[in-house]
């Protein structure tokens, strides 16, 4: 048995030096393997005698389990070294940040309007959208503006060319039209905002040829001024985060409403600062009033039965009265610079809970 103990110094000694799980490998499938050397000693025990066997045996057995009980130790120090490789190499430095710094802002306009979705959805209005293309019946004749009637040169509509049956599509000069095609879509109660886009052929210092509008219109059967007064209060106070700012409800004229305001928010300009809050001075900020019965007959409401209030409001004007916004055709410059200074953190959702404006 010279040759096991051969066998068995050179298969613990290739174990010890085995630097490799491959070569650990090659080595079991060399020793204790179908064909391996401690194997193939195994083989020749059938060839002797009973008394020479069972003494042969015993050592091959012992030799052949302590092989493997150190090819088992050796795997599992090298399993364990080539994990600690991998982990080094692939190592994350979890502080580190994404990017030194985020570039994309949200535009002043989207935060505003969200905000405003904010404030309104949990009053409980529903968002409502119309087309930015409209035909004359929804922008004009559905909200009461009489045929040839000046006002509907008032809002220097951007006309689409004449079809054949001779009308014209036009790009919406307000969110109104929103109004009535909730009211032919569904039955009161009806409580929605409409923001969104609106154009009209102007362009000057405080006019930009597309603007944004939001609209409100409530329809119940009990609905009343108190209500308008109420709601639009609240909305103010909350939206520029002033609990007392002063609000004033001026006597106004639109065609879709009977009778009409303007609301107007107190401020200050003292120090050449615009400041919103108790002043001297009154800016306007919306036109509102309950809706006219001609325009909930158009929309097949019946007005003895139903009433109600709505609003719309310039989005670009409260946005630059709130965050301080000087020029109002910055809003559509593109530069990013300006909206680097304006816009707001894509982390900034507004809610009334977690905060408008952080
Ligand atoms: N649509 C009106 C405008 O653009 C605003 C308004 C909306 C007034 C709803 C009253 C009611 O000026």
């Amino acid at each position: 048995m010279q040759d096991l103990d051969r066998l068995r110094a050179e298969a613990l000694q290739a174990a010890a030096n085995a630097d490799s799980l491959d070569a650990l490998e090659n080595l079991r499938v060399s020793t204790l393997g179908k064909k391996g050397s401690i194997t193939g000693l195994m083989k020749t025990l059938g060839q002797m005698d009973p008394e020479a066997r069972k003494a042969a045996g015993q050592a091959l057995n012992a030799v052949k389990d302590e092989v493997a009980a150190l090819l088992d130790a050796r795997k599992a120090e090298l399993e364990e070294k080539a994990l600690d490789a991998r982990l080094a190499s692939e190592r994350v430095d979890v502080s580190l940040p994404v990017r030194p710094e985020t570039t994309g802002r949200i535009h002043p306009i989207s935060q505003v309007m969200d905000e405003m979705i904010a404030i309104f959805g949990q009053m409980g209005f529903e968002v409502a959208e119309g087309p930015d293309i409209e035909d004359d019946f929804h922008n004009f004749t559905a909200l009461n503006f009489p045929p040839e009637h000046p006002a509907r040169q008032m809002h220097d509509t951007f006309f689409l060319p004449e079809k054949e049956d001779g009308s014209r599509l036009l790009l919406r000069t307000h969110t109104s039209p929103v109004q009535v095609r909730s009211m032919l879509k569904s039955k009161p109660p009806i409580r929605i905002i409409a923001p969104g886009r609106t154009y009209r052929c102007d362009s000057d210092m405080t006019h930009t040829p597309m603007f944004h509008q939001i609209e409100g219109l409530v329809i119940d059967k009990a609905t009343h001024m108190g209500h308008l007064k109420g709601c639009l209060i609240e909305f103010v106070r909350t939206f520029f985060e002033v609990d007392d700012v002063p609000v004033r409800f001026r006597p106004s004229f639109f065609p879709f409403t009977e009778p009409s305001a303007e609301v107007d928010i107190g401020c200050s300009r003292a120090g050449g600062e615009l400041k919103i809050g108790a002043g001297a001075d009154w800016l306007e900020i919306l036109g509102c009033g309950m809706v006219h019965p001609n325009v909930l007959r158009h929309c097949g409401i019946d007005p003895d039965e139903y009433q109600g209030f709505a609003f719309g409001m310039g989005i670009e004007r409260v946005a630059m009265l709130k965050y301080g916004i000087p020029d109002l055709r910055t809003f559509f410059d593109s530069d990013l610079r300006w909206l680097k200074h304006y816009g707001f953190l894509p982390i900034d959702v507004p809610s009334l809970t977690g905060g408008l404006t952080r």
